[in-house]
């Protein structure tokens, strides 16, 4: 059977500031997809959040970029940011950026990561949501997961992924893709994702069967709006099992957490964490940044699940590491490289205190 899970995501509203998603507002978009589902537009949902950003999971028949999945999302945010609005919660429909809906909600603020796959006869799944970071932030996981066997073992003993992945990457700011064949290109690979404010990785496919195996929100916040709206929190769904890797190496890159860039105001570098889904409550200084990790089997579609996966013990340490981490980082205050390099940062006054002091600027010697 051919199933569509579509994930889409907006920041419509934070409770307190950007720490947290408010449960009123999570409880009118259950509404909403509950009433899509008796309808039929979807097989199933389900509504969580990762910090401030409310998360639809969907699964239906209508494929990738579907008007109709694409609209019933929209309608949802809307719906929820007038939730948001009566409770004045803080930047109530801050990544709903345009006023009318047309086609798709490419562009128009919300992330989106969607993949039509068949069935298979199990289907593990995990979705990846992260809050105070940007798209790009998947390229090491994914990069480890598919390409790198000090942490999935499988590419070397498993016969039916020995032949590797593809990963399609595209350039954010230029918009081209192009794809590498892994793994003999992954140093050609790595020279673009280990630039991940530009390059993203999109998508990662078996080179034998020609399957799915993820795919990445890789839209950016500030390139659609043309100025700071908060960062992109991107969300990533990646299957595991049989022809992919493990469920427990999908979820190894995360043992060790990574810088990206994000964090307060989105202008900082700090630690990806893994946590559970009580505790993707960025509050340290707006931060630090958060990943969760919510597993399902499909079932035809129905979503079995959740299972929150980072919940378990075995990440305990990564979470001491990252909050070892952030400490680090927080020493810098505001130097690089804990604040971001000038061309990267998204909020900055540089452009009004350069003007204020431009006649103070001479010309020197040499
Ligand atoms: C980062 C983030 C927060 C805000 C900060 C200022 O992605 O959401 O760190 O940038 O709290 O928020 P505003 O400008 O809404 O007062
Ligand atoms: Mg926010
Ligand atoms: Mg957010």
């Amino acid at each position: 059977m051919k199933v569509t899970l579509s994930v889409i995501k907006a920041d419509i509203g934070g409770w307190v500031g950007h720490s947290d998603s408010h449960p009123e507002v999570l409880e009118n978009a259950e509404q909403m997809m509950s009433e899509a589902k008796k309808q039929g537009t979807l097989i199933d949902y389900y509504v969580t959040k990762c910090g401030d950003d409310a998360q639809l999971i969907m699964t239906h028949t209508h494929g990738e970029g579907s008007e109709l999945v694409h609209k019933l999302a929209w309608d949802t945010f809307v719906d929820c940011t007038e939730v948001a609005k009566k409770l004045k919660l803080h930047g109530a429909g801050q990544d709903l950026l345009g006023d009318a809906f047309s086609c798709n909600v490419k562009g128009m603020g919300p992330g989106v990561a969607e993949m039509e796959i068949e069935e298979r006869e199990a289907e593990s799944i995990i979705i990846y949501m992260a809050d105070k970071t940007s798209s790009g932030a998947w390229n090491f996981p994914l990069y480890k997961i598919f390409a790198d066997p000090f942490n999935t073992v499988g590419l070397v003993i498993a016969g039916n992924m020995h032949t590797g992945f593809s990963f399609e990457v595209h350039d954010v700011k230029e918009h081209k893709k192009v794809t590498f064949n892994c793994p003999e290109e992954i140093y050609d690979l790595l020279v673009f994702i280990g630039a991940p404010s530009r390059f993203a990785v999109k998508s990662i496919t078996h080179r034998d069967s020609g399957d799915i195996a993820a795919v990445s929100s890789t839209q950016k916040l500030s390139l659609m709006a043309g100025r700071y709206v908060g960062k992109d929190d991107p969300v990533c769904i990646v299957r595991a099992q049989g022809n992919f890797p493990a469920v427990g190496e999908v979820l190894e890159p995360f043992s060790h957490p990574i810088f990206v860039e994000g964090w307060m105001r989105g202008s900082h570098m700090g630690p990806l964490m893994p946590v559970s889904l009580a505790d993707s409550t960025p509050t340290r200084f707006d931060g630090p940044p958060r990943v969760i990790a919510m597993g399902f089997q499909l079932a035809n579609g129905r979503l079995i699940g959740p299972r929150d996966m980072f919940e378990d013990i075995s990440f305990d340490n990564a979470r001491a590491e990252a909050n070892m981490m952030a400490d680090i980082m927080r020493q810098h205050g505001p130097f690089e490289p804990h604040r971001l390099p000038l061309d990267e940062m998204e909020y900055t006054t540089m452009p009004q205190v350069m003007d204020k002091l431009k006649n103070r600027f001479e010309d020197m010697e040499e």
